[in-house]
C-alpha cells in the first residue's frame, strides 16, 4: 500500500535516524528525504558527526543543530543515508533527480553501510525514468554526440561545476547500460546504483517501516 509520500519520508527518516549512534561519522545524500532525516537527526539531539552531498542538506544539517565533519579529511563513514528516486526488485535504484549523484557516490563508496529510505512510491517493478547525469562543462558538445537524446536540465551547475542532464534509455539492462555511461568521455557519473550498493533498504508504507537487507 502506498500512503502520503511526505508522511512517509518523514516515518522512514525518523527510523533511519534512530539507527544513527552518537560517534559515529555519518554520510548524508541529497533530496528532500535526507533533509527529513536530519531534522530528526536534530529532533533526537544527535551527537554524530556528519558529511553532506548537497549545499543544501549542510543547510538543513546545521539549522538542525547537527555538527558537520570535514569531507575533506574523511577518509571513512561508518554510514551513508541516502534518498531514491526508483528502486526495482533487484535492487538496481535509480538516484540523481536532485542532481548531487555524484557526490553521493563517492561517499557511499567511502561508507561501511549505506542505508538506502524511500517510502512506498519510489518502489518500481521495472526502473522508467530518464537516467540523472553528470557531464563535465569543458567540450560539453562533443560528449553530447555520444549521448542521443539526452536532454540537458534546466539547473544551474552542481557544487562541482558539472552540466545536468537526463538520459532516456532502454533499461532492462540496467549493468550494460551503467558500463557504458562509466566508459563514456564526459560523463562525470550517472545514477545508476548496482544492488551491490543498494543492500540495505528502509521502506515507508503509511506508518510502517520494512527493513530489507541482504
Ligand atoms: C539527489 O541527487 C538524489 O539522488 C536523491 O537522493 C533522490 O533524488 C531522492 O530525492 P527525494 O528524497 O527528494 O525524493
Amino acid at each position: 500500500m502506498t500512503g502520503d509520500p511526505e508522511h512517509e519520508k518523514v516515518v522512514v527518516a525518523r527510523a533511519a535516524a534512530a539507527m544513527v549512534a552518537d560517534g559515529m561519522t555519518v554520510a548524508l545524500g541529497s533530496g528532500s528525504t535526507v533533509a527529513r532525516v536530519a531534522e530528526a537527526l536534530g529532533e533526537r539531539g544527535s551527537r554524530a558527526r556528519f558529511a553532506c552531498a548537497s549545499p543544501a542538506t549542510a543547510a538543513v544539517a546545521t539549522t538542525a543543530g547537527l555538527s558537520l565533519a570535514d569531507d575533506a579529511t574523511t577518509e571513512r563513514y561508518d554510514l551513508a543515508i541516502d534518498g531514491a528516486d526508483e528502486v526495482a526488485p533487484d535492487r538496481w535504484a535509480i538516484k540523481g533527480g536532485g542532481g548531487a549523484h555524484t557526490r553521493e557516490r563517492v561517499l557511499i563508496a567511502a561508507a561501511d553501510r549505506f542505508l538506502c529510505v524511500v517510502g512506498a512510491d519510489k518502489l518500481v517493478e521495472r526502473l522508467g525514468r530518464a537516467v540523472p547525469l553528470e557531464l563535465h562543462a569543458f567540450a560539453l558538445a562533443a560528449t553530447l554526440r555520444h549521448l542521443p537524446g539526452v536532454v540537458l536540465r534546466e539547473a544551474p551547475p552542481t557544487a562541482d561545476g558539472g552540466v545536468l542532464a537526463d538520459l532516456p534509455a532502454d533499461l532492462s539492462d540496467p549493468a550494460a547500460l551503467a558500463a557504458r555511461l562509466d566508459a563514456t568521455p564526459g560523463v562525470v557519473d550517472h545514477g545508476l546504483f548496482s544492488p551491490a550498493l543498494v543492500r540495505e533498504l528502509l521502506v515507508a508504507h503509511g506508518d510502517r517501516v520494512e527493513h530489507l537487507r541482504d
